[in-house]
């Protein structure tokens, strides 16, 4: 996720539970375009011991191929092309969501990224761009271009987060595509995860902005399809002789990604050895029992780990409190079902003042839940922090979850 999966934010992730790979913030490409160093590090300086893919968003075929080269030269488990951003600065270009409604122009991408990359290819898509008349298209060029990983975002670019996520098209999607797919899209906690499972058949999940509230979800998803697995509550696999129909079982734990960001695949291989969807955990409406349940004080410490992890030298103590709203903002959901915290931490300036409204919130019932998933009404509004350091993209200033 643009301005988050930095390489502060994966090793802070990490502690509490790495999914099973990340994806960097995307790479601008164009006729100007170099590598950004800051999410080159996220690269070069990956101490996770979790692979991570390089995210492109672009529209050139000679740019695009010139910086996978680039890119080659660095430690990535594979390119990943981005299809969803829905930020209209970033659309209006023709690039990430805005290329959904131009299916000729992603054939020639695709065919020009498949060249260019002789490891693995990712693509991370919405489901269209008003609507979904080009979705099987887009489809059917993933399996002709022989794309390696398939994650879809299950809304369109223009209901921007505001729909539901449209998990049938997912699910249908994993009935078209040979290659694995990751479900995205308001994967709030891993009871939720293992419901997205079970009504899409996807190979994994994909977890952007909950992995912000709760660095524990990667972690307590393992727990969960764990859990579930050892009770057997799977689904069988889909009839064999459709795309789907491989009999290889979903080894240990389902996928649990990250944060476009971050993502999660099944944990114990590598993304490019994903099957496809095979026995996966059944419905489940709560958490199972052994999941993780983090406390207030756990919270506590996870804004204090994240506070140092993110200090820059020479940032502005002001600057680095603003930052630290924009994920309190997130974490702010599951503190209390009032929104109190988020209330009063949106109104520290200092250091001291956003530990002493932390403090005050969380640790004055030290050992009170963590909710699993966001109260309802309490909205994150990190857009309403100052402006972003970045002059467009998916960033936190474009999002209100
Ligand atoms: C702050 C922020 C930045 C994002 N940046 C990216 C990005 O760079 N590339 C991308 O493919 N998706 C990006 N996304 C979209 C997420 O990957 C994901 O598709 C979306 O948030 C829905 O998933 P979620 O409900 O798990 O957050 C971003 C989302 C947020 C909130």
């Amino acid at each position: 996720m643009q301005d988050v999966t930095d390489l502060a934010f994966m090793s802070v992730i990490t502690h509490y539970g790495a999914p099973d790979y990340f994806f960097t913030e995307f790479f601008r490409v164009h006729a100007q375009s170099h590598l950004e160093k800051h999410i080159l590090r996220s690269i070069d300086e990956n101490s996770t011991g979790r692979p991570v893919f390089a995210q492109l968003i672009g529209e050139d075929l000679g740019h695009l191929t010139r910086t996978v080269t680039e890119l080659l030269r660095h430690n990535v488990a594979g390119i990943d092309l981005n299809l969803g951003c829905p930020a209209p600065k970033v659309y209006k270009k023709n690039v990430g969501g805005g290329l959904l409604r131009e299916p000729a122009k992603i054939a020639e991408i695709l065919g020009a990224l498949r060249a260019a990359v002789p490891g693995v290819l990712t693509v991370k898509m919405r489901i269209g761009f008003d609507d979904t008349v080009n979705f099987e298209r887009i489809l059917d060029l993933v399996n002709e271009h022989r794309v390696d990983l398939l994650a879809i975002h299950g809304r369109t670019v223009k209901e921007m987060y505001r729909s539901e996520v449209h998990y049938d098209a997912i699910a249908r999607a994993v009935g078209h595509v040979r290659c694995p797919v990751l479900a995205n899209g308001n994967v709030t906690s891993s009871a939720r995860a293992a419901t997205v499972l079970a009504e899409t058949r996807a190979a994994g999940v994909m977890i952007g902005r909950h992995a912000i509230r709760n660095p524990w979800i990667f972690r307590q998803c393992r727990e969960q399809f764990a859990h579930d697995s050892e009770l057997g509550r799977v689904i069988p696999n889909p009839p064999s002789g459709t795309p789907n129909g491989s009999n290889r079982r979903v080894k240990d734990n389902a996928p649990c990604p990250t944060s476009r960001d971050a993502v999660v695949g099944r944990v114990s291989d590598p993304p490019f050895e994903l099957s496809k969807a095979g026995q996966r955990p059944a419905l489940l409406s709560s958490t199972a029992p052994g999941v993780f349940r983090p406390t207030l004080a756990d919270v506590r410490d996870y804004i204090d780990r994240l506070y140092r992890a993110t200090a820059v030298p020479g940032l502005p103590e002001r600057l680095h409190v603003n930052k630290m709203k924009k994920y309190l903002n997130f974490v702010g959901q599951s503190v209390d079902v009032a929104g109190a915290f988020l209330h009063d931490m949106r109104r520290a300036e200092t250091e001291a003042g956003l530990f002493a409204v932390c403090d005050r919130h969380l640790l004055a019932e030290p050992a009170r839940a963590f909710a699993a998933e966001p109260y309802p009404g309490v909205i994150a509004r990190p857009n309403c922090e100052t402006p972003s350091l970045l002059a467009d993209g998916c960033s936190l200033e474009t999002i209100t979850a």
